[in-house]
């Protein structure tokens, strides 16, 4: 008989101290944990999906299901470790375990690897007990001899059915041991041999881009071993099963991990068709040691499944993010419209400069007024400055008061561009404290666009960057900070600490940047944070649940953009993702496009403006405010809605297409683009989705033409059967259309 455990209470995550990561979240909403005492099963069921697990006569925890919910009364035991199929193929590797050790004669990829200072690396975890910890399940392994356990947590959100899974590690022996390497999860898929994985690479002005390869026997490994995110992979992955698989069609498992330094996701296909998702810490340079008594908690691992397509796929991780892990959660405020003076003025910013664009942004329609980089200390080019996080006199004579009360006289919120974790050289700072930076003694210090890294793991350093912060934001009325960080580590050394425990710096420094902010977003509540880097090179579940938005590119160009955003979207919601209109030509590849299509582009995310504004003629300013105006009308479907991708532009493919649905349904919104116009060709027909079938809706158009003879108002079925058909004649061109549901609302799906 199953059981069901009742959660203790729905508090939030932060404070139950369920999950170790620092993704908190407003009140959780996680399924109750059933466990099965006769067969030692647990099972969790939330949204459309069910994950099982079993302990085996041998002890092992293994999966025994993940997928498409099943009704309550199956039985999904008993959990049979797999035989031993030859001397090669060892029970312990073919059983598809939960948290494997590396011990006994484990072959596949082990979730942890652990080094006694005895000598001995043997661990073999097998089940001890289990408990309901808050709103999640947590169950214990051990391997008692060794000193080794492990307690893996498990969340399940009741709307998504995603399942959040980590590791707290905890040394119960006599001596030291090192961990080697330590997973969040393993996620162990069906049997099968028919996968494809989708995955994202990038770099810097070009992240984002969506690649496919078949699973096959053998190992594909996404990491970064940049001591953060990076752009080079995104610590997200798709797998989708069979040929068919795509948009809408097909089942699909995903996740992500909530981790801001180093990882690595790697997904192992063996001969006989088992799949393994192995994702944590980058085993690559880990070294983490624990005294007795002394533990690790791994990040959280996130995961879901899905039977209709990647597009779903998407949309569940997107409601996940904005509900569960974005900071206020449902209740989270739209993004305002932003003006940011980086592309226009770059380093000269001034007071009257400031200002100036101030005036214009405002009469736009600009809710945010962002002073970029070069307000601070010696800071005329990159060369100098960071760290040194005082006004420069030179440039803002009397503070940053007067811009500020100007901004906010204006009707704007008013932010700041930062860099807090990297330090020029030539700075007040490295004077004072060279020993700060990474560095391994007596070697080189790499420099990486004229910065060293501050090595934030050092307490002195965390608290001499908290402070600096506090006091910039106690003394200035600010409300938003571009958290930057434009540089990978090089020479990770802590010389502080003894050689043993060096490593721990992978671990520490991003404990304490996720400290920093949270306890900076606690005594300044109402100041909203923008995690940055060079562009999205630290975009993640966990930098997510502790900032408001993320930039996702350096690169503004609106046409590059179309396939920047799109591949973001697979794994991360339209609210937080900003989006700027910029100059024409684009700085990037000098492209030329009209006002029109660059506003549409951005107006997918949450708008900004980052053209030099004094430039624009007064027919350009119109045009932008009526832009904003509109902007302003459909922000909450863009941001919050569900986002449909019809037309996909990656590979450069000259169209481009995407919808998004307002939550309660009353509005949906259509962007369309044709980057190039060949031999005359009609725009493809645009099947809607996400409608009402049985409401009506009209249409009006931002801008662009639809097809003459297409009906002023038509049904949900309409527009998504027959479809509607746009004109669309030469290159970058652009529509958007908004589709306004006549006779009020509906429920929210
Ligand atoms: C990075 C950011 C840019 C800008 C510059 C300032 O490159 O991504 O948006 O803030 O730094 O130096």
């Amino acid at each position: 008989m199953i059981r069901s455990l009742r959660s203790v209470h729905l508090g939030a995550v932060l404070a139950c101290g369920l999950l170790a990561s620092p993704v908190y979240a407003a009140a959780t909403v996680n399924a109750t944990p059933r466990y099965d005492a006769a067969q030692r099963l647990f099972r969790l069921d939330a949204g459309g999906v069910t994950y099982a697990m079993g302990v085996n006569a041998d002890g092992m925890l293994q999966t025994l299901y993940w997928g498409a919910r099943l009704p309550a009364s199956d039985t999904l035991g008993p959990a049979l470790p797999a035989p031993e199929r030859s001397s090669f193929d060892p029970a312990g590797a073919l059983t598809p375990q939960e948290y494997a050790g590396w011990g006994g004669a484990m072959t596949a990829t082990p979730a942890l690897k652990v080094r006694l200072d005895d000598g001995n690396r043997d661990v073999v975890l097998r089940y001890d007990s289990y408990r309901v910890e808050n709103d999640g399940l947590a169950i214990v392994l051990k391997d008692a001899q060794a000193g080794v356990a492990v307690t893996l947590r498990y969340t399940a959100d009741d709307a998504t059915g995603i399942v959040g899974r980590s590791a707290h590690i905890k040394n119960t022996g006599k001596q030291a041991l090192t961990i080697d390497s330590a997973a969040a999860a393993t996620w162990n898929l069906p049997r099968a041999n028919d996968y494809s994985l989708r995955y994202l690479t990038g770099t810097w002005a070009g992240e984002w881009h969506l690649q496919t390869r078949p699973v096959t026997p053998g190992a594909t490994v996404l990491e970064s071993r940049r001591g953060s995110t990076g752009d080079e992979n995104n610590p997200w992955f798709a797998i989708g099963r069979g040929d068919a698989w795509n948009e809408d069609h097909g089942d699909v498992w995903f996740g992500a991990l909530a981790w801001s330094g180093s990882w690595s996701i790697r997904v192992d296909e063996d001969i006989l068709g088992q799949v393994r998702v192995v994702g944590g810490f980058n085993p690559f340079d880990f070294a983490y040691r624990l005294k007795p008594g002394e533990a690790l908690d791994t990040p959280v691992f996130y995961a879901g499944y899905t039977r209709a397509g990647i597009g779903d796929a998407s949309r569940l991780m997107h409601a996940f993010e904005r509900d569960r892990v974005l900071p206020g959660g449902a209740s989270a405020a739209l993004r305002p419209v932003l003006y940011n003076s980086w592309e226009a003025t770059e380093f000269k910013v001034d007071e009257p400069g400031q200002e100036k664009l101030a005036e214009k942004a405002a009469a736009l329609g600009v809710e945010r007024f962002v002073v970029d980089d070069g307000w601070f200390g010696a800071r005329d080019n990159d060369r100098a400055g960071l760290g040194d996080w005082v006004v420069n006199r030179r440039k803002f004579p009397n503070g940053l008061k007067p811009l500020i009360d100007k901004v906010h006289g204006l009707g704007m919120s008013f932010g700041l561009w930062v860099e807090p974790e990297m330090i020029n050289a030539d700075s007040d700072l490295y004077r004072a404290h060279a020993d700060w930076v990474l560095n391994f003694p007596g070697r080189q210090r790499s420099e990486g666009r004229h910065q060293l890294v501050l090595n934030l793991a050092r307490e002195d350093v965390k608290a001499h960057v908290l402070q600096v912060l506090d006091r910039l934001l106690t003394e200035n009325d600010i409300q938003f900070l571009k958290w930057d960080y434009n540089r990978n580590w090089s020479e990770p050394g802590w010389p502080e600490m003894s050689p043993g425990e060096q490593q721990k710096v992978y671990v520490a420094y991003v404990r304490n940047l996720y400290d920093i902010l949270r306890q900076l977003r606690a005594k300044h509540p109402k100041v909203e944070i923008e995690s940055c880097s060079g562009g999205g090179a630290r975009v993640d579940l966990g930098i997510m649940a502790l900032t408001d938005q993320v930039w996702p590119s350096d690169n503004t160009d609106p046409s590059d953009r179309l396939s920047i955003q799109d591949g973001f979207s697979y794994a991360y919601a339209p609210a937080t993702m900003m989006a700027w209109v910029t100059g024409s030509p684009n700085w990037v590849n000098n492209r030329v496009s009209s006002l029109d299509f660059r506003f549409l582009s951005a107006m997918q995310g949450g708008l900004g403006i980052g053209a030099n504004l004094l430039e624009w003629t007064p027919a350009e300013a119109a045009t932008a405010k009526t832009y904003v105006a509109e902007y302003k009308t459909i922000r909450a479907t863009v941001q919050r809605g569900a986002l449909y991708r019809l037309l996909s532009p990656q590979g450069r493919a000259p169209w481009s297409a995407t919808m998004s649905v307002a939550q309660d349904g009353h509005q949906a919104v259509l962007f369309a683009f044709q980057r190039q116009g060949e031999e005359s060709r009609p725009y493809p027909t645009l099947a809607l989705r996400g409608l009402d079938p049985q409401a009506r809706y009209r249409w009006r158009a931002i801008h662009g033409k639809v097809a003459p003879g297409t009906p002023d108002v038509a049904s949900g079925a309409y527009w998504m059967q027959r479809g509607i058909d746009l004109v669309m004649k030469g290159d970058l061109q652009a529509a958007g259309i908004v589709f306004e549901r006549e006779g009020g609302r509906r429920a929210t799906r």
